[in-house]
C-alpha cells in the first residue's frame, strides 16, 4: 500500500495511475492489476445508483461503498470522496473525514478551494487530496473551465495555496492542457488529471467509462479501454439461451 508520502515521492519520477471503484469485486480487480490508488468517487451517484447529480448521495451511501472497496483492496491506497455538504464547515468535515478513515480509507478528497476546512483536516492528521477545475457537485455546466486568463490565474493560485497547505495530491478536472502543465510545475503536490492534458503527475478515470460498463456517452477526455457492456450482455444472452434450451 502506498502512503500519501510515498505517492508524493513519485513526483517527477513516475506517473500515478488512479481509477474509481465502488464495490468489492472491482476493487479486487483493480488491486490485482496493480493500480496505485482507488478513488471511491461520489460519481457512484451516477454509475452505481443511477442519479443525475452527485448531490444525490451523502455519507451513509459513501460509507457503504468505501467499506466495500477497502474489503476488496486491503493493500491499496483508497481515497474517499467527501460528498456534497459533508464538508460544509470544519467540524462537520472533520467528523465525516474521520468516519472514512475509521472504515479504512487512506485519504479523503474534497471538491473546491476550501482553505479553512482543508487546514482543519490536515492539522488533525488527515491526508487530503484537493480537487480543482470542473467541480461536478456545484457545476451548472460540464464545459472545460480555466479557458480565460482570469479563471486560469485563479485556479493556478488556488492550486499553489493548496500545495502550500500540505495537500499531498490534487485532482485537476477538465482544464486546458497548458494549465494542467503549469500547475503541475508550480506545485509540490501530485497532480492527478481527468481531462487536464498529458502533463499531470498522474491520471484518474471513472471505472465505468474506462471499462465500458455502460453503453452511454463518455466525456470527451475519457478513453474506453475495453467493452464490458458488450461482454456482459453476451454472457447474459448465453445464459438465457442455456436456460431456454433445457428440456422441460
Ligand atoms: O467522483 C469522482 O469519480 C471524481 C473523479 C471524477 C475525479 O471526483
Ligand atoms: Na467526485
Amino acid at each position: 500500500m502506498l502512503s500519501a508520502k510515498q505517492i508524493l515521492e513519485c513526483k517527477g519520477k513516475r506517473k500515478i495511475a488512479q481509477i474509481t471503484a465502488y464495490d468489492f469485486g472491482f476493487a479486487q480487480i483493480a488491486e490485482a492489476a496493480g493500480i496505485d490508488q482507488i478513488l471511491v468517487g461520489d460519481s457512484l451517484a451516477n454509475t452505481m445508483l443511477g442519479y443525475k447529480s452527485t448531490q444525490s448521495v451523502g455519507m451513509p451511501e459513501m460509507l457503504i461503498f468505501v467499506s466495500a472497496v477497502v474489503r476488496g483492496a486491503p493493500n491499496t491506497h483508497v481515497v474517499a470522496d467527501m460528498p456534497f455538504q459533508s464538508d460544509s464547515d470544519p467540524k462537520t468535515a472533520l467528523e465525516n473525514a474521520k468516519r472514512f478513515i475509521d472504515v479504512g480509507a487512506s485519504s479523503v478528497k474534497l471538491e473546491g478551494y476550501k482553505p479553512e476546512i482543508i487546514e482543519t483536516l490536515l492539522q488533525n492528521g488527515i491526508e487530503v487530496c484537493g480537487h480543482l477545475g470542473l467541480l461536478p457537485q456545484t457545476a451548472t455546466s460540464f464545459k472545460q473551465v480555466g479557458k480565460t486568463e482570469e479563471e486560469a490565474g485563479r485556479i493556478l493560485k488556488e492550486a499553489v495555496a493548496l500545495s502550500e497547505m500540505g495537500v499531498y495530491e490534487m485532482v485537476l478536472e477538465h482544464i486546458p492542457e497548458a494549465l494542467g502543465k503549469q500547475i503541475t510545475q508550480a506545485v509540490k503536490s501530485i497532480t492527478i488529471g481527468i481531462g487536464g492534458g498529458s502533463h499531470t503527475d498522474g491520471h484518474v478515470t471513472v471505472l465505468h467509462d474506462a471499462l465500458g460498463i455502460h453503453a452511454g456517452k463518455i466525456p470527451p477526455f475519457a478513453t474506453r479501454f475495453c467493452n464490458l457492456y458488450e461482454t456482459a450482455k453476451k454472457g447474459i444472452e448465453a445464459y438465457i439461451d442455456f436456460v431456454r434450451k433445457e428440456s422441460l
